[in-house]
């Protein structure tokens, strides 16, 4: 069997195993799930519907997107983002992961650096090893609520170094980066003639005072950012495979370049349901919100409740959190999940799935029910002895 060097060194994912694992069981509490449990919105649904009767969804669009949706991502780029684009630097792409794939891929050399702000989402390091990158993991400062550590990542640059890129807000801690630390990030990238690769998949959920900062609204940093967009989290659109990426006309121009071998173009029914879920109304993002936060409150107060065995940070977005286990039980986080599962029928994701400094930790989902979260900790209380 002939397989590359680059696909035969990547690891077998720990979510994909603890998935096939909780398989094995009946009536599992998940909180492993990192997507959206809510159906899509209706009103985007019936837009698809009439799109595909009106035979508007059999061709290939243009490769870059549909022209409405383009136009309709600038103006959403503007409100929400402090953005200035055009049409002609938006790409629509096949969820946010196919624009990060191509992103990194029109970025780096075999051989090239990548800092990655971490723990952060596994996928990012899988993308920068199969483009024959080298992966610079720089710890995020969890006493600090796992925030970015700017000394480290400036000092982790050396002439190799091709591009940072990082999730905000992050899976899997659900940190949101301060605008701060993302101004002192962004002179770091203008100094060092690097570019910034950014995921924003999360960018909706944010609580309490964080809020959420693009770093493409710096002009200055015009040439060196490409970010990442999706409606798989704001509209619990997960399936329907559909994100968009924006950069300076310069670098989209090279993007494209991967987006088309990857992919031709985004799927066209689910353009038409993204023009639906920007045209339409945005209660449902709030609602989405709302909901998150109520489950984030209410797995910080079970926590709470077996603080000997889990140290936590309260997350300030997204709808993952990352605490840490106490103690010796926490030194082999895949062994501490899979226990878990075992022994309570509660379905984790072992913290070293997101990097080495992951180790000793898992992130568990608030974007369940309620009920989902009181079943995971009733059953934990029994496991831990409480
Ligand atoms: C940080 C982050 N980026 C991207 C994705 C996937 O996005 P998409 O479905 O748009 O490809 C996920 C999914 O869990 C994620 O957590």
């Amino acid at each position: 069997m002939n397989i590359s060097n680059r696909v035969n060194q990547l690891k077998k994912s720990a979510i994909h195993e603890m998935t096939r694992l909780s398989k094995q069981y009946d009536d599992v509490a998940f909180l492993s799930w990192a997507k959206p449990t809510t159906g899509t919105p209706k009103h985007i649904n019936d837009a698809v519907i009439s799109a595909i009767k009106n035979g508007l969804t059999g061709g290939y669009s243009q490769s870059e997107g549909l022209p409405e949706l383009r136009k309709e991502i600038v103006k959403k780029l503007k409100r929400d983002n402090n953005i200035e684009a055009n049409t002609s630097q938006i790409i629509v792409t096949v969820g946010a992961i196919e624009g990060l794939a191509a992103s990194v891929m029109a970025t780096i050399d075999p051989g090239d650096e990548v800092i990655l702000p971490t723990p952060t989402y596994s996928t990012h390091i899988t993308q920068v090893r199969l483009a024959s990158g080298i992966p610079v993991l720089v710890p995020l400062i969890e006493e600090n609520n796992f925030a970015l550590d700017t000394k480290a990542i400036q000092k982790a640059i050396t002439s190799k170094t091709k591009a940072i890129m990082f999730c905000s807000p992050n899976n899997p801690t659900g940190t949101v980066f301060s605008e701060e630390y993302l101004r002192k990030l962004a002179e770091i990238a203008l100094e060092n003639n690097l570019t910034i690769i950014t995921d924003e998949a999360y960018e909706y959920f944010t609580f309490d005072d964080n809020k959420h900062f693009s770093i493409a609204s710096i002009p200055e940093l015009r040439k060196n950012v490409i970010t990442n967009y999706t409606f798989t989290k704001t509209y619990a659109m997960t399936g329907w495979r559909i994100g968009y990426l924006h950069a300076d006309e310069e670098i989209l121009t090279q993007v494209k370049k991967v987006h088309i071998p990857f992919s031709i173009c985004a799927p066209v029914a689910s353009q038409y349901a993204a023009i639906a879920a920007l045209k339409g109304s945005q209660e449902c993002v709030e609602e989405f919100r709302m909901h998150y936060l109520k489950t984030r409150n209410l797995m910080c107060e079970r926590l709470d409740n077996l603080d000997s065995v889990f140290q936590y940070s309260k997350p300030g977005g997204s709808y993952l959190m990352f605490p840490k286990i106490l103690g010796e039980r926490g030194n082999d986080s895949f062994v501490f999940s899979k226990n878990l599962l075992k022994e309570a029928r509660v379905s984790t994701t072992p913290g070293i799935e997101f990097g080495p400094t992951g180790e000793n930790h898992i992130r568990l989902s608030f974007c369940v029910p309620e009920e989902m979260i009181n079943k995971a900790f009733d059953r934990m209380e029994k496991y831990f002895g409480f």
